[in-house]
């Protein structure tokens, strides 16, 4: 539900709004544009009392004397203005937000003393803002219980002063329509199992039709006719049937070949008889981080009207326990004709994407095809939540993503791949088994989806520690990151727009 918020840019001036914000930049500078909106030297004294230096995201809040024209007055430290990259602007429009949530009226002088701030960078602060916004509150029924101040305001008002509005209000409509694709990937991942199965998934793909993208469904029949074993056998032991999503946006010239995203959208992960303990099960409701990061991505990429031809493929399943469930020691048959020996039930995703890859690849040729999936356990032990885990076929793809990652802070780490990590999950009984041994599980899962993308350039993002319970910060304080759309809209924004 979070906050609504309004933004809006306006030509220098004096600011009319219940709190008025300035930047301030570290530097012997640090003070000089609060004393334009403070002629009467409150804030600059509090920024000597309070120490204040202009480090990053850093604030200083002054309650306005009588007669101002304003309530509160607030300086946000940007750092060093040479340092300002997008994640640091978003930071600052994240702390903005924090510390105004409150106010159903701010304004933002977006001016720092001897820096000229690109119109860009002026929607990264704005993106920043409402991003921290955003709050997945839907099923709160009481709001603020130990609170004894007045609820948050359900709409809010941001006005940003700054040199050029018309071209930063032109900056912001980009930046807004990725900003949306990013709610909407929250939303889906925060969203419980119960009210977001393979069904509702799909009726939420279907929304992205009103932005333009062209949607089809496959149902579970047609899937049968196509011979998606593998990832039929996960969907068998749920009572809520699978479905896989294409979305097609095509705002690039006509016969220029798409470039593919893929996702895993497992929309529950119990482990299916192979079951998973019992602690932090819950989480497995986010299994569909990268069908959802997929899903925000086409939004954004739609909203902006992104001049490329963009296919999204989502594979949604259900990963469950039943009498009717996949057994280990089952064998089943993908759509590549390849035969998996299922060894681990819990093993899945892998099996999802093998049948979306195949598809993808058969059926579109794509530029390239990129899969993100919260596949394996193992990249959160070997990278954290700070680095998805990056495997590809091909080094310019590899580069560029690393290249998108650093810029927008939502970073890769490339990992290997080799034939002698694929001999591990070469089958005695089949083509391939669905699992390795103990070691290098995130190497072994990625060596499985290779095999189903051929000579296509192909980059596999394993999202496990990034697309949830990452580490909150000012600009995202969700469970559910929406991580992947700021990096894969950039992507294509660097690359493949014509
Ligand atoms: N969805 C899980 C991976 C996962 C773990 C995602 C933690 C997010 C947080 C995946 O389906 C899985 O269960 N992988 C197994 C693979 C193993 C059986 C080879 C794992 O990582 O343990
Ligand atoms: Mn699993
Ligand atoms: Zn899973």
């Amino acid at each position: 539900m979070s906050q609504k918020v309004q933004i809006s840019f306006t030509k220098f001036g004096t600011p009319k709004a219940a709190v008025v914000a300035v930047l301030a930049a570290v530097g012997p500078a640090v003070g000089e544009n609060a004393r334009q909106c403070d002629p009467a030297g409150a804030l600059t004294r509090a920024f000597g009392i309070a120490e204040f230096t202009g480090k990053l995201a850093s604030d200083v809040d002054v309650l306005a004397p009588e007669g101002a024209s304003h309530d509160r007055l607030l300086a946000i430290g940007v750092g060093k203005p040479t340092e300002l990259g997008a994640d640091a602007l978003m930071k600052v429009g994240g702390a903005l937000a924090a510390k105004t949530g409150r106010s159903a009226d701010v304004a933002l002088v977006a001016e720092i003393a001897d820096f000229d701030l690109e119109p860009g960078q002026v929607a990264d602060l704005a993106l920043g803002f409402l991003l921290r916004s955003y709050a997945f509150d839907r099923y709160k029924t009481k709001k603020n219980d130990a609170d004894d101040k007045k609820p948050e305001p359900k709409t809010r008002k941001l006005t940003i002063h700054c040199s050029n509005p018309t071209a930063a209000r032109k900056a912001w409509q980009r930046a807004e329509a990725v900003g949306q694709g990013v709610a909407l990937a929250r939303d889906l991942v925060n969203e419980p199992a119960n009210i977001l199965g393979p069904l509702e998934f799909t009726a939420k793909a279907r929304e992205l039709e009103q932005l333009g993208v062209k949607v089809e469904i496959l149902t579970e029949k047609e899937m049968k006719k196509l011979g998606m074993g593998a990832l039929l056998g996960v969907a068998q032991g749920s009572a809520r049937p699978p479905r896989m999503v294409i979305m097609q946006w095509n705002g690039g010239k006509p016969k220029d070949k798409p470039v593919a995203f893929v996702g895993k959208g497992v929309v529950f992960d119990s482990g299916g008889i192979s079951i998973k303990p019992a602690g932090g099960m819950e989480d497995m409701k986010g299994d569909m981080g990268g069908a959802a990061a997929v899903t925000g991505l086409m939004h954004a990429l739609a909203a902006r009207k992104a001049k490329a031809n963009v296919v999204g493929i989502i594979g949604l399943v259900e990963n469950m326990v039943d009498g009717n469930a996949q057994r280990p020691g089952d064998i089943v048959t993908s759509m590549s004709g390849q035969t998996i020996e299922v060894l681990n039930t819990d093993a899945e995703g892998r099996l999802v994407l093998a049948d979306a890859l195949w598809y993808c690849r058969d059926r579109f040729d794509p530029r390239f095809m990129v899969n993100l999936a919260t596949l394996t356990g193992a990249i959160l032990i070997a990278l954290g939540n700070q680095h998805a885990g990056l495997f590809s076929n091909n080094d310019e793809l590899a580069t560029r993503l690393s290249e998108a990652g650093v810029s927008t802070a939502e970073r890769v780490w490339r990992m290997p791949l080799s034939p002698d990590y694929d001999r591990l999950i070469d089958s005695k009984n089949a083509d391939m088994k669905n699992i390795g041994g103990r070691h290098a599980g995130s190497i072994t899962a990625a060596q499985f989806l290779q095999r189903f993308v051929k000579d296509t350039p192909w980059a596999h993002l394993d999202v496990a520690g990034t697309a949830m319970g990452s580490p909150s910060n000012e600009y995202n304080q969700s469970w559910g990151s929406g991580w992947g759309v700021r990096l894969l809209d950039r992507l294509v924004a660097d690359h493949y727009e014509s």
